[in-house]
């Protein structure tokens, strides 16, 4: 039985889906039907398919009452959108059901695990929002809410913990079967921790440890947690809010993080050695990964900040869109990611140069497009050079530019003039591995979005740049001289 709630967002789709064109989306990256969306749930996968939820409010642009969306694919490229899956529509999530995650049950059903939200007034009349850990259950398109639920609330915590700040469930099964959920919270001293919980049958859930805390060290508040095993070590991703700026490594505001370590499972024992940012760009929140059959962790996430929330364009009829997935790898202890393999199946239309001299700002015909996969290598031709610089989405007035300058190991993108008016972000420095003045980029383009990952994914950045699609020019610059390689794919959606 639908609840009222569920089938009104279900209709309201219905109603108003077939408005928006293709031509208004990104080709290849998810957004939600219509309205707001933003952090990835439920990524995982069933019955032979990838399934992604999202966080998603759609009678707006802005953030409001959540509820789940749903979108399902078999190669992370193509996909197809399913019916709303959840709605605030209970006494315990009525103000919103918030991020979580999925897993098959031994009955073929699948399981979603995600934080109901309830607002209450104090005596004092305060309003206080309490957030519990839920369970639903569905077939890969309808989904039942669990008569036993909350399955965790503030009752489940050791003294020192929030039943106010508790929320977002990743859960996974261990090889008996079992089921664990790592979930964030805020502890005594303001600052965020991820609590680890432990189940036989999904449903009925206890405490178990704390898996690692913040100390206020790395932002306050730590959001959307993640814990998997990666290249022998055991990675933890969470996404921190109140982030304080570090180097070049940490930018304030909303963060996120990998802390890579070891896992003592039978002891239940984390012992972080590392942490790192993941993303260096502006516009990445909140992510998520599930593991493929074949063995690949898989990472997608909200391609948003909530800094820049309110930049959308005009007259737009939904909000927000989720990175392209990437394949997780660790090289010399640190995260790696790259776009997943599929995205290759898709390459068409090839156009590429070899060793191209470039010392003053240089066209290529054929380098051009806002749709596309291109590597370019970048090597000095002879001496040592100042800058080289790639200028993407661009026209008379509009571009974005990435920088690498090898003296300092750094690569700037600044999107000021993409064609965003909000006196927000848009430059992002972050450093890269030394090689001798060469260096690979390689930018995923998909409409409004540049995904840029530098030698091979040792880094990755991601922004949202809202240039008008006319402003398709691609050119490469250079203080000294550089020679340069490009190998560029347009995307082709009609090949597989
Ligand atoms: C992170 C977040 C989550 C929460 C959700 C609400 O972006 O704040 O912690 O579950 O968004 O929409």
């Amino acid at each position: 039985m639908l609840s009222e709630e569920l089938r009104k967002a279900r209709e309201f789709e219905d109603q108003y889906l077939p408005y928006i064109s293709d031509a208004e989306r990104p080709a290849f990256h998810v957004t939600g039907g219509i309205g707001w969306i933003n952090d990835p749930n439920g990524f995982s996968c069933y019955k032979g398919a990838y399934h992604l939820f999202y966080q998603y409010h759609p009678y707006s642009n802005q953030w409001g009452p959540m509820h789940w969306g749903h979108v399902r694919t078999s190669d992370f490229i193509r996909w197809e959108r399913l019916p709303v899956a959840l709605a605030p529509d209970t006494e315990y999530d009525r103000n919103g059901c918030f991020s979580g995650s999925a897993v098959e049950l031994d009955d073929g059903r699948q399981l979603l695990m995600y934080t109901g939200v309830h607002r209450v007034r104090r005596e004092d009349g305060v309003m206080q929002e309490f957030q519990t850990q839920c369970v639903a259950v569905g077939d890969g398109v309808d989904y039942e809410k669990y008569e036993g639920n909350p399955v965790l609330t503030g009752r489940n915590l050791p003294e020192g913990f929030s039943a106010l700040d508790f929320r977002d469930p990743k859960i996974w099964r261990e090889a008996d079967g079992s089921f664990r959920a790592v979930v964030g919270n805020r502890t005594d001293d303001g600052s965020g921790a991820i609590l680890l919980f432990e189940s036989g049958d999904g449903f009925h859930w206890h405490y178990s440890t704390i898996i690692d805390r913040c100390h206020n060290e790395y932002g306050r508040m730590w959001e959307c947690p993640d814990f998997f095993p990666l290249d022998g070590k055991q990675a933890l991703l969470t996404s921190p809010q109140e982030m304080a700026a570090l180097g070049l490594e940490f930018h304030a505001g909303y963060g996120s993080i990998c802390l890579t370590g070891e896992w003592d499972s039978e002891a239940r024992k984390f012992t972080r050695e590392r942490v790192q940012s993941i993303d260096y760009g502006i516009d990445f929140y909140a992510p998520q990964t599930l593991l493929t059959p074949d063995g690949r962790r898989v990472m997608i996430a909200w391609m948003q900040s909530w800094s820049n929330a309110h930049c959308q364009p005009q007259n737009a009829r939904y909000f927000g869109e989720m990175t392209l997935p990437r394949e997780l790898s660790l090289r010399n202890g640190r995260l790696v990611q790259n776009p997943v393999r599929e995205l290759a199946n898709y390459h068409g239309h090839r156009v590429a140069y070899e060793g191209v001299l470039v010392n003053r700002e240089t066209n290529m015909p054929g380098v051009s497009g806002r749709i596309l996969d291109m590597t370019v290598t970048v090597r000095p031709a002879g001496t040592m050079y100042q800058w080289f610089k790639l200028n993407v989405a661009k026209d008379g007035e509009f571009a974005t530019t990435i920088r690498y300058k090898p003296v300092c190991n750094t690569v700037r993108v600044d999107r000021s003039r993409c064609g965003i008016r909000h006196d927000v972000v848009h430059v992002r420095d972050f450093l890269v591995r030394p090689r001798g003045g060469e260096i690979k980029l390689r930018v995923v383009m998909d409409r409004c979005s540049l995904e840029l990952f530098v030698n091979d994914g040792e880094q990755a950045a991601t922004f949202i740049v809202y240039t008008p699609e006319s402003a398709e020019s691609i050119s490469f610059e250079a203080e000294g001289s550089v020679l340069v390689d490009v190998e560029k794919y347009d995307l082709d959606f009609d090949r597989v």
